[in-house]
C-alpha cells in the first residue's frame, strides 16, 4: 500500500521538480567542491573523481553554464571551453580518470606509485610542485588521455562537433578502400591541446616544461593509430577490403610513455633569443619531440614526507627475485624487508556439470609475501 502511494505520488510530481531537484543536487556537490580550503592549486584532475559528472543528465544551457562556471578548479579559458560544448564534461572526466588509471598502472612497482588523495583538492598532492621526471609523465599521459577521450567520442558520436575523418579519404589506396569510420584524431589532440596548454605559460621554465611533455603525450597517440581491415565479397574471397583508422589501446600509449620516462632527458631553462629548454649538459642528447623533458631531480621517494605528500615505501609489498625496480632491494630502499605467508582460498579444479553448472572445490594454499620495512 505504502509502495502504490510512492508511485502515485512520483508520477503526480512529474519530470520537471525532478530535472530541478537534480540541477539543485549538482549546484550543492560543486558548492561543496568549491569552498573545499587549501594552499595547493586545485587542479582539473578532479574532474576524473566526480561521479556526478559521468552520471550526468542533461541540464538545461543556462544550468550547464553555470556548471561550468563552478568548477574552481578549471581555468576562465577551460570553463570557455566547457561552456562552449554541453556534453564535454563527461568526456574530459573520463579522459582524467584514464590518465589517473594508466599512471597507476604503469607506476605500480615503483617508489612512487603515482598515488592519488581522492579526498584532497590536489589530486596528487605535492609531488606535482617538483619539476620532476614523474611530473613530466603526468603531463604527458594526461595530454594524451584527453585526446584520446575526446577522439573516442567523436567516433561514437557523443559530440556534435566532431565525428569520423573523413580527410584520410582524400589519400586514395589501390589494393583497398577508405570505409567505416575514422576515428578523427586531429580533432581529439586540438582539443587536447586547446584544454590543457592553455594552463602553460611558454615564458617560463615550467610551462616550457609541460607545453613540450603534454605535445609528446599527444604525438605517441598519433604515431601509434591503427588501420584495421575487414574483407567483403562472396566468402572467403575478400574482393572488396575496406579499412579505417583507430586509436591504439590506452594501455599501449602509457606504456611507450613509461618507456620515454625512464629515459627522460633532463634539462635546464635558457634565454637567448628565445626562451627555450637545453640539454643540462653538452654531452647529452638534445631531445627530440617525442622525448620527454624534466628540469629537476625526483625528491627521495623512500620516506613519508607530509610537505609533498610522499607516502615512502614502507608497507609495500616487494619481489624478492627481483633485481628491478619491484625488488625488495630496490623498493624497501635498502631498509630489509619481511617476509609473512598468507593463507589464501582460491576456487580450484572447477568441473563442468551437465548442464549447465560449474562446480569447484575450494582449494587453501599458502602465499608468501615479501614486506618494506
Ligand atoms: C601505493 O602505495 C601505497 C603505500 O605506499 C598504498 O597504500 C596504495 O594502495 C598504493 N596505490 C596503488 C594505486 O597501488
Ligand atoms: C627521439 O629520440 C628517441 C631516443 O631518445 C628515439 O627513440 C626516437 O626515435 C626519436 N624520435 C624522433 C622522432 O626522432
Ligand atoms: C620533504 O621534502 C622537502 C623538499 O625536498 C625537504 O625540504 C624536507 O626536509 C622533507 N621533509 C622530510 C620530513 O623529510
Ligand atoms: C589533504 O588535505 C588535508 C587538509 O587540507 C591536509 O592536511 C593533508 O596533508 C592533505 N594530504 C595530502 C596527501 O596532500
Ligand atoms: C618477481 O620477479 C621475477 C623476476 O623478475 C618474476 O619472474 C616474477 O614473476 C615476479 N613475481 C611476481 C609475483 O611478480
Amino acid at each position: 500500500m505504502g509502495r502504490r502511494d510512492a508511485g502515485h505520488h512520483d508520477a503526480t510530481v512529474g519530470p520537471l521538480p525532478l530535472l530541478r531537484s537534480v540541477i539543485l543536487q549538482v549546484s550543492i556537490l560543486f558548492a561543496a567542491l568549491a569552498s573545499q580550503p587549501g594552499a595547493v592549486k586545485a587542479d582539473w584532475w578532479q574532474l576524473g573523481l566526480t561521479n556526478s559528472i559521468s552520471n550526468s543528465v542533461d541540464l538545461t544551457p543556462a544550468a550547464h553554464k553555470d556548471r561550468c562556471q563552478n568548477l574552481e578548479y578549471l581555468n576562465d579559458r577551460q570553463k570557455e571551453l566547457c561552456t562552449l560544448n554541453d556534453k564535454i564534461l563527461p568526456i574530459l572526466g573520463n579522459g582524467a580518470k584514464m590518465a589517473i588509471d594508466e599512471c597507476q598502472y604503469q607506476f605500480r612497482n615503483s617508489r612512487w606509485n603515482c598515488t592519488s588523495f581522492p579526498e584532497n583538492s590536489s589530486v596528487f598532492g605535492n609531488v606535482v610542485s617538483i619539476r620532476s621526471r614523474e611530473s613530466s609523465y603526468l603531463s604527458a599521459v594526461s595530454a594524451a588521455s584527453v585526446a584520446f577521450a575526446v577522439t573516442r567520442a567523436c567516433s561514437k558520436g557523443e559530440l556534435n562537433e566532431c565525428s569520423c575523418d573523413n580527410r584520410v579519404r582524400q589519400r586514395k589506396p589501390r589494393t583497398w578502400q577508405w570505409g567505416g569510420c575514422s576515428e578523427d584524431i586531429r580533432f581529439g589532440e586540438k582539443f587536447s591541446r586547446d584544454f590543457l596548454d592553455v594552463r602553460e605559460d611558454a615564458n617560463t621554465a615550467l610551462g616550457l616544461m609541460n607545453l613540450h611533455n603534454n605535445e609528446a603525450g599527444r604525438r605517441s597517440i598519433r604515431s601509434r593509430m591503427q588501420r584495421v581491415c575487414k574483407c567483403h565479397g562472396m566468402s572467403g574471397s575478400c574482393s572488396l577490403r575496406v579499412c579505417w583508422r583507430r586509436l591504439p589501446p590506452l594501455r599501449q600509449v602509457s606504456e611507450a610513455l613509461y618507456q620515454s620516462y625512464e629515459g627522460a632527458s633532463h634539462v635546464k631553462f635558457v634565454e637567448r633569443r628565445r626562451k627555450k629548454l637545453r640539454a643540462v649538459s653538452p654531452e647529452m642528447k638534445k631531445p627530440n619531440k617525442t622525448d620527454l623533458v624534466f628540469l629537476d631531480d625526483s625528491p627521495d621517494y623512500c620516506e613519508k614526507n607530509e610537505t609533498l605528500s610522499i607516502l615512502g615505501t614502507r608497507g609495500r609489498l616487494c619481489n624478492r627475485t627481483s633485481q628491478g625496480i619491484d625488488g625488495c632491494r630496490l623498493l624497501c630502499c635498502g631498509r630489509g624487508y619481511q617476509t609473512r605467508v598468507r593463507e589464501v582460498e582460491e576456487k580450484c579444479k572447477c568441473k563442468f556439470v551437465w548442464c549447465c553448472n560449474v562446480v569447484c572445490d575450494i582449494c587453501r594454499y599458502k602465499k608468501e609475501e615479501h614486506v618494506c620495512n
